[in-house]
């Protein structure tokens, strides 16, 4: 049973370096089920807050410095379709990172959008980087049509790009800049961590507390920061794309952030920023394996880095991402939350103890032992999957044609009629109305070979593709 499974999990000593971000450390003080009602008397509508929650959305604004924040019980992936589609209009253009999480892509296709799509540059250790200002630049000036520009900052890698900037040359042309942060909730409270979207210009700013503050799965919050996106527009998608049932639960768990930033934001910002510094630093001696650091970027792959993604990586050694994800596990009972070809991740919070970074580093530190140095191939993994593909025709097109199943091998030349995406992080390697090359056939062989499934098509076993 799920319930029993999950009293397991949490009584084990394995210790989660995993969203979300409360890490099982916080305590409603009462059982869920005592507190989980509908909106009866007193206790307001999310969906035209008037009462006690119109208060405490207003109370995370002024906190946070928005001009009028949003509870989201459907996670960041609701606050994104609700900003693209109120900045858009139906079948405008959007300006995009195509390095965005697919909940941007379903806006596209819900809205029949098209898309112009920035790359971000491959980082030295085959990290997906950040969007250059101007690339953004140069892309309205070269194209009127774009209504809106989207940028992922931090991406789940922790890489920051300069939204500042960004914002102004998007402003310059008068469009608004949608961030998802949906990995950056904690940005802003302590100097180690770096400034907010909505401290730096940016028009709406998506961020899932559930990753990285102490909030309950599935919670997030939109901060509005300007008018260039109409409120009542914003608000008429959310009503859309949100459950008419809204959590109590989620809520409650969302109406004790403020409080708790407030009450012991800094005394645990401090402790993580000391506990993110010392395992740094004793990591830092790695012989094999390299835990990625600030130093590792340049202008052009990271305006700033969010230490709290710590990112391992084996390009250089004798064993791939995911044998490392295995062994950590396995071996020393430490749950990451990702893998990908060429490095893990570990997700920190400020609910992290120093338990768990000095088993992490001692756990590098034996494993580093056992392996050999390995000459890296020339293109990593990551620059190989997201390398650019050719746009045929918009998400919307694609999806709606009449497919033909085909097996993977006889589909070069055809045009995509479907996602292929690993997950996490839910970034798409391959996007409906997107031309298959032999280059994306061995790709996905090369996933399986590695041991990760891609999804997003039809075929779980990822064989055949639907294509036209
Ligand atoms: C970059 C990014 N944006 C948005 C989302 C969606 O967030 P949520 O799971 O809160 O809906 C994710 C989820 O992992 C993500 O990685």
């Amino acid at each position: 049973m799920l319930l029993e499974r999950l009293q397991e999990y949490d009584r084990s000593d394995i210790y989660p370096f995993h969203m979300p971000g409360h890490k099982r450390q916080m305590d409603l003080g009462a059982d869920a089920y005592h507190l989980d009602i509908t909106e009866v008397e007193g206790f307001d509508n999310l969906h035209h807050a008037q009462g006690i929650l119109k208060e405490e959305q207003a109370r995370l604004a002024r906190y946070v410095g928005a001009d009028q924040s949003f509870f989201l019980v459907n996670g960041s992936t609701c606050g994104i379709l609700a900003a693209i589609s109120a900045a858009v209009p139906r079948g405008g253009k959007l300006l995009m990172a195509r390095n965005s999480h697919k909940a941007a892509y379903h806006a596209l296709f819900l809205r029949q959008l098209q898309a112009s799509y920035v790359y971000p540059q491959i980082s030295s250790f085959d990290i997906q980087g950040a969007i250059e200002p101007e690339q953004i630049a140069r892309a309205l000036a070269e194209d009127t049509e774009i209504a809106a520009v989207y940028v992922t900052s931090p991406t789940y890698d922790g890489v920051v790009s300069d939204i500042e900037l960004i914002a102004n040359i998007t402003h310059r042309y008068g469009k608004p800049l949608i961030v998802d942060e949906a990995h950056g909730a904690h940005f802003g409270f302590h100097p180690v961590f770096p400034k907010s979207a909505v401290s730096c210009g940016a028009d709406v700013v998506i961020q899932s507390v559930h990753k990285t503050l102490p909030a309950f799965t599935q919670s997030a919050v939109l901060h509005l920061c300007s008018d260039r996106i109409r409120a009542e527009v914003l608000e008429e998608y959310l009503d859309i794309y949100e459950s008419s049932s809204p959590s109590y639960v989620l809520m409650a768990g969302m109406s004790r952030l403020v409080p708790f930033l407030q009450t012991e934001g800094e005394a645990r910002f401090s402790a993580l920023a000391e506990n993110l510094r010392r395992f740094y630093e004793k990591s830092g001696k790695l012989q094999h394996l390299h835990v990625i650091r600030e130093e590792d970027f340049d202008r052009t792959t990271a305006f700033a880095r969010d230490p709290s993604k710590i990112l391992i990586s084996t390009r250089d050694c004798n064993i791939s991402g995911r044998q490392l994800y295995e062994r950590l596990l396995e071996e020393y009972h430490l749950q990451l939350e990702m893998c990908s070809g060429e490095y893990v991740t570990a997700l920190c919070s400020l609910m992290d103890e120093e338990e768990g970074f000095e088993r992490l580093a001692a756990a590098l530190v034996e494993i580093d032992d056992t392996l050999l140095r390995q000459q890296a191939p020339e293109q990593g993994f990551v620059a190989r999957m997201y390398r650019p593909r050719q746009q045929v025709c918009p998400i919307a097109d694609a999806v709606e044609r009449v497919h033909e199943t085909m097996a993977l091998e006889a589909s070069v030349g055809k045009v995509s009629g479907e996602y292929v995406y690993l997950y996490p992080p839910g970034i798409p390697i391959l996007v409906p109305g997107e031309h298959i090359d032999a280059g994306f056939v061995s790709d996905v062989r090369e996933m399986k070979a590695r041991g990760m499934m891609p999804e997003g098509l039809h075929d779980m076993r990822a064989e055949f593709i639907e294509v036209f």
